[in-house]
């Protein structure tokens, strides 16, 4: 049997497995091509006759094409698509909490308020930022809420008209400009010395009195830490700017390193990515801001405050930014975070870092002769390789390399991102997978990378066992087609032999 063959065989989506019957798709067309005029059906539905049982199978069938953290393994550099446990998906379904109104009044949401508030609190204690704000919905929007407050507190000392640039490190993650720019600010990109932390150098020649912040993230999108960074805040505040911190990558450092003793205003970080949510997909997330106590009046609304007899209320902090979110943001999510923290205690929290830096420097240590690796330096909760050796040398690029993955069964990583790496290979293995799966996943890439010598149409061609070959991705985003279409017949797989 072909290298191939075995990898065929191990698929979920493999429909040719005895005693499974595909279920047929096409049977499903038919709805009406145009509604009938103003709201009168003339001619009968062509609704699909199906028993409940072969409408379950359908769906399953459908289910089964779909990969997730929970398929597979999903080293996607840069989400930290770890497991979630599930216990935490029955606590945000709790129905006290997923029943109750968002208008309730405040004294019969008492213990929703009180969870709330024991979340703010712990994620202030984790990143030393003790003025935490929930409501944002995703990392993208607590930048905005966190760039917004940096933009208040400027104009509320009378210091915002001369302060219009914002300086952002060319490693950053897209939203980090993005959101300078919607908050108003100027961006002026920071390069990466050949370490892959700040080039301190540039940073002196740029940082002057019309900075209004920098915006770093630690650890970096290379998965490296940020040398420096405590003379970086100093330096910054020296220059009566504010240093803004992306916390995304928080499961890094979880339990170790709190970016309020690093010298940050102000961090947001992706509970989706740390915290028990799956990221991606377009899912609910949170992006919670934790700032600095001098930043408290500015916090997005609401937050939650206690009275002198213990009872929660929310309340609209005296500068706020306004509101970003209707009620409380992402409730369920932010449920999730406060069962996983809970259960985790600090000590399970520091054991989630550790392994997910071992894991990270176990898979760099399995790849590093394969793939070229552009930092030599220990990494962090992620590693970026390069495939320009196999670029320049087999016309093989890394997005071929990221497609023949799905025929080795994984979800392939984050390609083309920090746009500062060539031909980037982002992985991030989190410290959820088994050195079993880290080690099975290496052997994967490696084969590529010999593959990619001995024949580069193969990668060219891939995946070859996925239900959906190569997509027009581009074309996808542009013109999406959002009716269901019957699919396309599957290509003859290609004899390799
Ligand atoms: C470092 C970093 N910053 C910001 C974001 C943006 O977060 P979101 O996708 O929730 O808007 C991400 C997303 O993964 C990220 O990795």
């Amino acid at each position: 049997m072909s290298h191939d063959g075995d990898v065929g065989a191990r698929l979920a989506f493999d429909r040719g497995a005895p005693g499974r019957r595909a279920v047929d798709v096409a049977r499903w067309e038919g709805t009406p091509a145009a509604l009938p005029p103003p709201g009168l059906l003339r001619d009968a539905v062509r609704l699909p006759e199906l028993s409940q049982g072969e409408l379950v199978r359908y769906y399953t069938e459908l289910s089964g094409r779909n990969f997730g953290v929970d398929s597979g393994t999903y080293p996607l550099g840069s989400c930290t698509m770890k497991y979630n446990p599930k216990v935490d998906d029955l606590v945000a379904s709790l129905p006290a909490f997923a029943e109750a109104h968002p208008l309730a009044p405040a004294a019969t949401m008492q213990g929703t308020l009180r969870t709330l508030a024991e979340l703010a609190a712990m994620l202030g204690e984790l990143t030393g930022l003790p003025a935490v704000g929930l409501a944002p919905a995703a990392g993208a929007q607590g930048e905005l809420a966190g760039m917004l407050m940096v933009r208040r507190a400027l104009e509320r000392r009378g210091d915002l008209a001369g302060r219009r640039r914002v300086l952002v490190p060319d490693s950053a993650h897209g939203t980090n400009p993005a959101t300078a720019a919607m908050a108003g600010f100027e961006v002026t990109e920071v390069p990466s010395g050949p370490d892959g932390s700040i080039d301190q150098q540039a940073l002196a020649r740029t940082l002057d009195g019309d900075v209004a912040a920098l915006m770093v993230t630690v650890p970096n999108t290379l998965g490296l830490w940020e040398r420096g960074i405590e003379a970086v805040a100093a330096r910054v505040h020296e220059a009566g700017a504010l240093l803004y911190g992306d916390g995304a990558n928080l499961n890094a450092i979880l339990g170790r390193v709190r970016f309020g003793d690093l010298g940050f205003d102000v961090v947001h970080l992706n509970l989706h990515k740390t915290f028990s949510t799956p990221h991606g997909g377009g899912g609910p997330g949170a992006g919670p801001v934790c700032a600095t106590p001098a930043l408290a009046p500015f916090l997005p609304a609401p937050v939650v405050t206690e009275d002198a007899d213990g009872s929660l209320r929310l309340v609209r902090p005296e500068h706020s930014i306004g509101q970003l979110q209707q009620f409380h943001g992402s409730i369920g999510v932010l449920l999730r975070a406060h069962a996983y923290i809970r259960s985790l205690g600090i000590e399970g929290l520091r054991a989630v870092s550790a392994n997910a830096v071992l894991n990270a420097n176990y898979l760099r240590a399995l790849l590093e002769g394969s793939y070229a690796l552009p930092y030599q330096r220990r990494a962090l909760h992620e590693v970026v390789f390069s495939g320009s050796p196999q670029r320049r040398e087999h016309g093989v690029r890394t997005y071929d390399i990221a497609k023949r993955l799905i025929d080795y069964g994984f979800h392939p990583p984050t390609v083309y991102f920090p746009l500062i790496v060539e031909e980037a290979l982002m992985i991030e293995p989190t410290e959820t997978e088994s050195r079993e799966s880290i080690e099975a996943f290496a052997a994967a890439l490696r084969a590529i990378a010999e593959e990619a010598e001995r024949d580069p149409d193969l990668l060219h061609a891939a995946p070859r066992h996925a239900p959906i070959g190569r997509l027009d991705e581009a074309g996808a985003a542009r013109r999406p087609v959002l009716r269901w279409q019957p699919p396309a017949q599957p290509a003859e797989p290609r004899d390799e032999r």
